[in-house]
């Protein structure tokens, strides 16, 4: 049995705002093996996003375990919890975040550049080009994220994320904010990836896209009310 990159081990997340407490996390039991395509659906304020924060090491637990490939996360300095995860997070949000100044090709090598280890630039051309490719848009890379539709700004997102190889990719309601088409496109590069090896977990609300993953989990009030499987993998 291989370690698993994400495991939450009754795992509760509570809110305090002005006396009041939510409980957005109660009980939570997941793992998330490498090459797995999983997704997380419910309604509005379940728990998605806060759940996706905690296993992104962006948010703390109020109580439970997380290990991230076998390691507690718990015992980690902040320092080293960051480390983790610019090395091994890829994150994509419904907000594509990224910098108008730079051009495409400059907010994908981005990652690259605040690398604690520095990365010489003609690896970091290498890499870069890759990402283009792989996501499409190599003919877009001298633009500004101004001069892109929403799909290809997701589409430069997915390429930031995937640029330092990170060992999963973390994915909140990635269409979000685009239209139709825009969102199949982009959930079929996901798709593709995770083809590919690459490891994802993907938030979302829309029932069909949740459908795409190989392991389905369903929220309701902070806890999982079920998970489905492809019995074909
Ligand atoms: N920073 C916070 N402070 C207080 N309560 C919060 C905070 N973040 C989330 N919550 C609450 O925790 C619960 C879960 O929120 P969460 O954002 O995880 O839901 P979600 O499933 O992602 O919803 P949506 O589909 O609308 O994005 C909600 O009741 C929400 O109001
Ligand atoms: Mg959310």
């Amino acid at each position: 049995m291989t370690i698993p990159i994400i495991k939450v081990q009754k795992l509760d997340k509570v809110f305090s705002n002005d006396d009041m407490l939510t409980h957005a996390l109660q009980g939570i039991d997941l793992e998330i093996q490498q090459g797995e395509y999983i997704s997380i659906s419910g309604p509005s304020g379940c728990g998605k996003s806060t759940l996706l924060s905690i296993m992104g090491l962006l948010d703390f637990a109020t109580t439970g375990k997380l290990f991230f490939e076998g390691v507690d996360v718990s015992n980690l300095t902040l320092e080293q919890t960051a480390a983790i995860r610019n090395k091994k997070i890829g994150f994509i949000f419904q907000q594509f975040n990224l910098i108008d100044e730079l051009s495409v090709y400059d907010n994908i090598a981005l990652p690259l550049r605040y690398a604690k280890q520095p990365i010489s630039e003609e690896d970091i051309n290498k890499k870069v080009d890759y990402c283009l490719d792989v996501v499409g848009i190599a003919p877009l890379a001298r633009r500004r994220p101004t001069q892109l539709s929403g799909g290809q700004q997701q589409c430069v997102t997915i390429a930031r994320a995937l640029v330092a190889d990170p060992a999963i990719l973390l994915v909140d309601e990635p269409t979000g904010n685009l239209d139709s088409k825009s969102s199949d496109h982009v959930m079929a590069i996901l798709e593709a990836l995770n083809n590919q090896g690459t490891t994802l977990c993907v938030v979302t609300h829309d029932i069909d896209y949740a459908e795409m993953a190989k392991r389905k989990i369903y929220l309701l009030d902070g806890q999982v009310l079920g998970q489905t499987r492809l019995n074909h993998q």
